[in-house]
């Protein structure tokens, strides 16, 4: 298990990260969400010794991270990091190499994984000659080459296209399942929510979610209410607790507190329901709610009820 305890990082004014604590647990993967700035990318880097926290400790099995520990991690940093004018198959099998991984093995793995990733046949192109989503899987073939116990990537489905995004997907449930640690930051959080168990949610360098997505998801204090009716929705947008959150005509979601019952709250809406959903926040609504300070309140609650 890889644990971030307690880090913090100042650059000048900016608190990039503060007080920053959270674990990537092996065999399952984590994603890592939170607005441009939060501070993914310095964590990722704090993971790499290539951030010096100025307080706080990365730790990997229970011990500080050293530099052989490292060797069996795999990043695909933010700025892509290779080399633009070697061949594909060349630089994988340089990075294996540099990794502790013979000739042989590194030549073996590199071809597997382009295999594995549908660059076979790139594998003698120069990198700078791969379109941008094809030099995303050589970095992930990169990160990957020697078989790491921690996988650390920084948004590693931009620029990708949805095949592509399908088959990095597989390929990280796949890493993780294998009995990995796979940390993934990314913007898109229907992704996460489809692909991760855990999550960590930071916002201005301090974590304001993490663990087990659905049980956070269980453990928040409201819920939700979609309910889409045959005739004018309009009758919906006045309940006592409820605070409407979107709606289009016939359909309205609304946020409740945990505590209301639904069935009563329902009980004078009237006859003409044709769907009806009750359910914890997504991760997109946990995400807004936290990164905005705004969970559901009694205040905003009874500001909404007429
Ligand atoms: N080397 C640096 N020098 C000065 N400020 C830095 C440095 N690295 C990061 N920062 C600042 O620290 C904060 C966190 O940045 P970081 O890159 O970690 O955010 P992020 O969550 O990865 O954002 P994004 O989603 O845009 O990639 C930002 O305010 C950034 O400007
Ligand atoms: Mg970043």
């Amino acid at each position: 298990m890889l644990e971030l305890i307690g880090v913090s990082k100042r650059y000048g004014e900016v608190e990039a990260l503060a007080r920053c604590t959270f674990q990537v647990r092996p065999g399952r993967l984590t994603g890592f969400v939170g607005p441009n700035g939060a501070g993914k990318t310095t964590a990722m880097r704090a993971v790499f010794g290539l951030v010096t926290p100025d307080e706080g400790a990365v730790r990997w099995r229970g011990g500080p991270v050293t530099a052989t520990d490292r060797r069996r991690f795999g990043y695909m940093p933010e700025e892509r990091g290779l080399y633009p004018r070697m061949r594909v198959l060349d630089q994988l099998v340089f990075l294996g190499r540099l990794s502790g991984l013979s000739a042989a093995a590194a030549a073996r793995e590199a071809t597997r994984w382009l295999d594995a990733l549908g660059l076979a046949d790139r594998a003698n192109s120069r990198l700078d000659d791969l379109s941008h989503g094809n030099q995303q899987r050589v970095q992930l073939a990169a990160a990957l080459v020697h078989a790491p116990d921690l996988l650390v990537l920084d948004e590693p489905f931009s620029g990708l296209d949805p095949i592509a995004m399908d088959a990095m997907s597989g390929l990280l449930g796949d890493i993780a399942h294998s009995g990995a640690g796979v940390l993934f930051s990314s913007h898109q959080l229907d992704i996460v929510e489809h692909l991760c168990e855990d999550v960590v949610v930071i916002e201005g360098g301090r974590v304001v979610l993490s663990g087990d997505l659905d049980a956070i998801r269980d453990a928040a204090a409201d819920r939700y209410l979609e309910i889409t009716v045959a005739g004018d929705a309009e009758r919906l947008l006045h309940l006592t607790d409820a605070a409407v959150v979107a709606h289009d005509g016939k359909r309205v979601r609304l946020r409740i507190p945990r505590a209301v019952d639904p069935v009563t709250l329902l009980a004078g809406v009237g006859g003409d329901v044709v769907r009806l959903a009750y359910e914890p926040p997504t991760l997109s609504e946990l995400f807004r709610a936290a990164v905005a300070g705004s969970a559901l309140t009694t205040r905003e609650v009874s500001g909404v009820a007429r």
